[in-house]
């Protein structure tokens, strides 16, 4: 070996030289807890299909949001259940609705904690689709359409649909949300959302968009939860083709332009070359939906005795934090931030 010699093992060498020079950070700061909320009183109900997950109605979400507080975790995400759907998901903009008295009673218990809300329609809609379908696509659901299949082209009509989406993160403004996340992936729907709370006075109400939304597979487990599974064909005409990049950057770009606050990539560990191009070309923050079907992923595989949960899941959040995510959205929110905490002393 010539001189100077390289070795790379001298700034791995112990645990403090190790800590001195940690490029990324991960801080409980960075994370937001998602909280599915139902009607009803005193439920606090396991989801089977998420680890440690529950359906909370709105006043046992209350606590368990102040619990959230409490360890530190700046923010938490609703998403609501619906009692009865019906063609337009008009319970998406109940003022009685479980996600609006939920954040108010959360707002009551813990007024610090953000409270961001997710502003979509397909656990509202009987169809199970993200908007309104067009007439057509009612057709295309008599059986005899089917059998001659013409039902898989879920036909959603983009400005109706924004215009109820205004109406239901409307609904979560006056409740008291501090930031609305549309996530339904309708063109304009920002700029809709945007005009509407301006218009109404909320303009201290921020927008975090669900921008580069992808038609992935990594949200079985969430749609077993929200009962919100198209109920015919795909939400392909919507959320973006996994396999594009640049079409990211223009619905990103769209977004900040129509008024978003916050830009979002979702999910987050098939599309880290999507996080990192989004924080090196965009100055405004970006969060990475970190979502259901990549945190069963891991549970399932600790459950089987393949790997070690905590470890794996630090792992996976350091990597989006290294891709560039400012703000991750995620299911380990709790776990993470308690990790973080023994970390530290
Ligand atoms: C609603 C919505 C979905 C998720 C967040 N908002 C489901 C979907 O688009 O099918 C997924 C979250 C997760 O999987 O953790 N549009």
């Amino acid at each position: 070996m010539g001189f100077p010699e390289i070795r790379m093992r001298r700034l791995r060498s112990s645990p403090s030289i190790r800590r001195l020079v940690r490029q990324t950070t991960l801080s409980v700061d960075d994370l937001v807890y998602p909280l599915f909320v139902c009607e009803g009183m005193g439920v606090k109900k396991p989801i089977k299909a998420m680890t440690d997950c529950f359906h909370f109605s709105p006043d046992t979400v209350a606590a368990e949001a102040a619990e959230v507080a409490s360890l530190g975790i700046p923010a938490v995400l609703l998403f609501g259940l619906a009692s009865k759907k019906d063609d337009v998901g008009s319970e998406a903009w109940a003022e009685r609705g479980a996600v609006q008295r939920a954040i108010k009673e959360i707002k009551k218990l813990v007024p610090e904690l953000l409270v961001i809300t997710d502003v979509c329609l397909c656990a509202y809609t009987e169809s199970g689709h993200c908007g309104v379908l067009r007439r057509s696509s009612l057709v295309a659901r008599d059986p005899a359409h089917e059998s001659r299949g013409t039902s898989h082209e879920a036909r959603i009509d983009n400005d109706s649909t924004c215009e109820l989406l205004a109406k239901t993160a409307l609904s979560h403004a006056q409740a008291g949300a501090d930031i609305v996340a549309p996530s339904d992936m309708m063109d304009g729907r920002v700029s809709y959302i945007r005009q509407c709370l301006e218009k109404n006075g909320f303009n201290e109400t921020a927008v975090m968009a669900y921008s580069a939304k992808y038609a992935s597979a990594f949200y079985g487990p969430f749609r077993d939860v929200a009962d919100s599974s198209p109920a015919f064909g795909d939400r392909k005409s919507y959320q973006m083709d996994p396999v594009n990049a640049n079409q990211a950057m223009a619905e990103i770009e769209l977004d900040i332009e129509e008024g978003a606050d916050i830009v979002m990539v979702k999910p987050a560990l098939c599309f880290l070359d999507i996080i990192h191009r989004a924080k090196r070309r965009f100055d405004c923050p970006v969060a990475a939906y970190n979502v259901s079907g990549e945190y069963m992923m891991l549970n399932a595989a600790a459950q089987a005795g393949l790997l070690d949960r905590d470890a794996a899941m630090m792992e996976v959040l350091y990597s989006i934090k290294r891709a560039g995510a400012d703000i991750i959205i995620t299911y380990f929110a709790k776990a993470a931030a308690r990790e973080l905490k023994t970390k530290l002393k």
